[in-house]
């Protein structure tokens, strides 16, 4: 984020001022200054504008659009179009357009109807990239290249011939002899066995369910084919202007698995991201902090909140919008979990278009609305917060997050199709959420120095080196705590054999003989108090302790939960899925001999986060309930929002209200 030349916390949102008549921009930019807008995302749909007829350009709005943001001291974050190739590309190369995993070709009339593989489309992408940034590339006001838009949005997957072509490339570059695949994928299997590389296809739809493996590479080789894009992207930007850092917007959010991040992050200048809620989520705080964590474990820092909405979207069932308050408890959220730039999509509401129902900073019933009035006060929020910029986490606790794992586990033919990566990965991290528990998300095979617990809810697959890498941690005397059915199969995932939980089995000091998955709705008691559901294994200990077993069932009496030492450190195993205050109470106690503490006590219902900048803590308070809150803080502390000194080391945080104050250090 430091290469952001904006100043202090960026505010803005999508900027699409081409789908408005000129007279519009000029109470746009006029409007933008009163809410504080520092900074707009222009340009990222406007591919058929800019390109009306194949290598012929026209660039003249983007250079009116361009100027006046410069003339009103508003910077760009300036997109590449192609996220939405015009029509005249596709009728020129219908071959571009994607093929679903039934063999149905797509059609153009949305975007983001191509086949990541297209040569044509790459080469097409690429020229009006390098048309773009020779262009702009001196321009003042463009501070960012906004590569692409959320890629893999809506065309991650391509099962057409092209795409076979490239996979098959891919496998090679992996594999290098067809040997190495067939021993890689287990095809011994089904009469899987491949001669010849061309015999290898996309795992499109076929009778039964296809080779893991296969399955598996196929989710890795789609990453990689967007990533290629991404890079050759860049590579085009970077020769025509070297100084403009560049970001694309990742989803790290719910309803999206597509991409492994951790291959993707080193890649960005600047690491950003958009987040939207689910309208059905009763507590989404917990996701904007899950995945802000997660978001800045990317970056090593601070990040961009490139998007999300003022009020509903419209791409839900039914849409929720935003209860009163709640716009500014989610920007400043984002915020407290390492954000230094808060957009939206988008800054007008479309009154055209397949998102004209969707919010924006200026709605459709203009200045004299709830949502104009929030968008005003949380820029005068963000230019307080100014000072904030730079500073990051101060996390103890890591949870291992892994895509491989989770595509891997959420593959058809498992011992239970119950299983969700992020719902076991989020039932864990909501106690410590509750509690104010610093947490930084890491790959397993991360450097793990810095922090006391490291928590593995969820690690179906996991390769020698992030395993040797976890348990290594708890030799040397940190504290590992392993979820159910983890350390299970490895890289290829083929079974880790002699039990379960495979590669964990040893430090655990636990050996499993057989796994007993348990029904929806089905729950066992378990000694010492709670429940268990979704999952039992039978394990036997193996020196570990058992800290709970089951009351009922068919495991009655064998340990659910176990304790163990391991070298110098401790080990946990939770061989279930414990009901949501037995898991609480089990994660406490984890953390507690850990001698892991909360960035700050809160009553219940406020949220705690703290940032760490070179001579000062910043601390953020958000009321999630309905009742007011005292937090005790410095005596020295200032109250940021407030603009004035902390009265008697004491803050009281409003329901539904955020306080953000400045601890100095020392
Ligand atoms: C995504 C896209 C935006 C817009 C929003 C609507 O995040 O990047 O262009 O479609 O969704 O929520």
């Amino acid at each position: 984020m430091s290469a952001l030349n904006v100043p202090g916390i960026a505010y803005g949102g999508d900027y699409n001022p081409e789908q408005w008549p000129e007279e519009v921009w000029a109470e746009d930019v006029r409007l933008m200054r009163e809410a504080g807008v520092n900074m707009v995302s222009v340009g990222i749909f406007s591919w058929a504008l800019l390109e009306p007829s194949e290598g012929v350009y026209d660039f003249s709005r983007m250079d009116r659009i361009l100027e006046l943001l410069h003339e009103n001291g508003i910077a760009a974050d300036l997109a590449t179009p192609t996220a939405a190739p015009p029509a005249w590309f596709f009728r020129k190369h219908p071959d571009a357009l994607p093929v679903d995993k039934d063999g149905r070709g797509l059609s153009y009339g949305s975007r983001q109807t191509f086949c990541p593989s297209s040569p044509a489309y790459r080469e097409a992408a690429l020229r009006i990239t390098g048309e773009l940034a020779r262009r702009y590339a001196d321009h003042p006001a463009v501070v960012m290249w906004h590569i692409h838009n959320e890629y893999g949005c809506h065309n991650a997957e391509c099962y057409c011939d092209e795409s076979a072509a490239a996979f098959r490339r891919w496998l090679r570059a992996r594999y290098v002899t067809l040997d190495a695949l067939n021993d890689a994928w287990g095809t011994t299997f089904w009469s899987q066995w491949y001669y010849d590389w061309d015999e290898i296809i996309p795992p499109r739809a076929t009778g039964a369910v296809p080779n893991p493996t296969h399955q598996l590479d196929w989710r890795r080789f789609c990453s990689d084919a967007l990533l290629s894009l991404y890079k050759a992207e860049r590579a085009v930007l970077r020769e025509a202007a070297p100084q403009i850092p560049a970001t694309t917007n990742f989803m790290v959010m719910y309803n999206f698995d597509a991409l492994d991040y951790w291959r993707w992050a080193p890649e960005l200048d600047v690491v950003s991201n958009d987040h939207y809620l689910r309208s059905t989520d009763p507590e989404s705080e917990i996701d904007i902090a899950l995945s802000g964590d997660l978001v800045r474990s990317l970056a090593g820092g601070p990040w961009l909140l490139m998007e999300h909405s003022t009020g509903a979207v419209n791409w839900q069932p039914v849409n929720r919008a935003k209860t009163a308050g709640e716009l500014r408890r989610n920007a400043l959220a984002h915020v407290a979990r390492g954000a230094d730039g808060i957009a939206y999509f988008q800054w007008r509401a479309a009154k055209a278009g397949a998102e004209q129902w969707h919010s924006a900073m200026l709605p459709h019933a203009g200045t004299d609305s709830q949502i104009w009035r929030d968008v005003v006060a949380l820029g005068a929020d963000l230019k307080a917060l100014a000072e904030v910029r730079g500073s990051t986490g101060t996390a103890q606790t890591a949870i291992v997050w892994d895509w491989d794992a989770r595509w891997a586990m959420e593959m058809p033919s498992q011992p239970s199709s119950e299983l969700r990566y992020l719902e076991l990965a989020r039932s864990w991290y909501e106690p410590l959420w509750r509690e104010g528990v610093a947490v930084d998300f890491v790959r397993p095979d991360a450097d793990l120095s810095q922090y006391r617990l490291v928590l593995a809810p969820s690690l179906y697959l996991v390769d020698d080196e992030g395993a040797a890498n976890l348990t290594g941690f708890a030799e040397r005397g940190g504290t590992l705590a392993v979820g159910f059915h983890s350390g299970a199969v490895d890289a290829n995932c083929h079974v880790r054999l002699g039990g379960y939980p495979g590669a964990f089995r040893e430090a655990l000091g636990v050996r499993t003989d057989e796994l007993f998955p348990l029904l929806p709705g089905e729950s066992h008691g378990l000694s010492g108090g709670g429940t268990a559901s979704l999952w039992s294994e039978r394990v036997h200990l193996a020196g570990a302790e058992a800290v709970t077993s089951y009351t009922e069932g068919p495991l009655t009496g064998i340990p659910a939960v176990t304790r163990h030492t391991h070298g110098t450190g401790t080990t946990w195993y939770l061989a279930t899925h414990p009901d949501p205050t037995t898991l609480a109470a089990l994660l406490d106690r984890i953390r507690g001999e850990a001698g892991v503490e909360p960035v700050r006590a809160t009553p219940e219902g406020v949220e705690a986060a703290l940032r760490r900048g070179p001579d000062a803590d910043y601390l953020f308070l958000i009321n999630h309930g309905d009742q007011s809150a005292e937090v005790e803080v410095r005596s020295d502390a200032t109250d940021l929002l407030a603009g004035k000194p902390v009265e008697g080391g004491t803050v009281t945080v409003a329901a539904g209200d955020v306080v953000v104050v400045r601890e100095p250090r020392g």
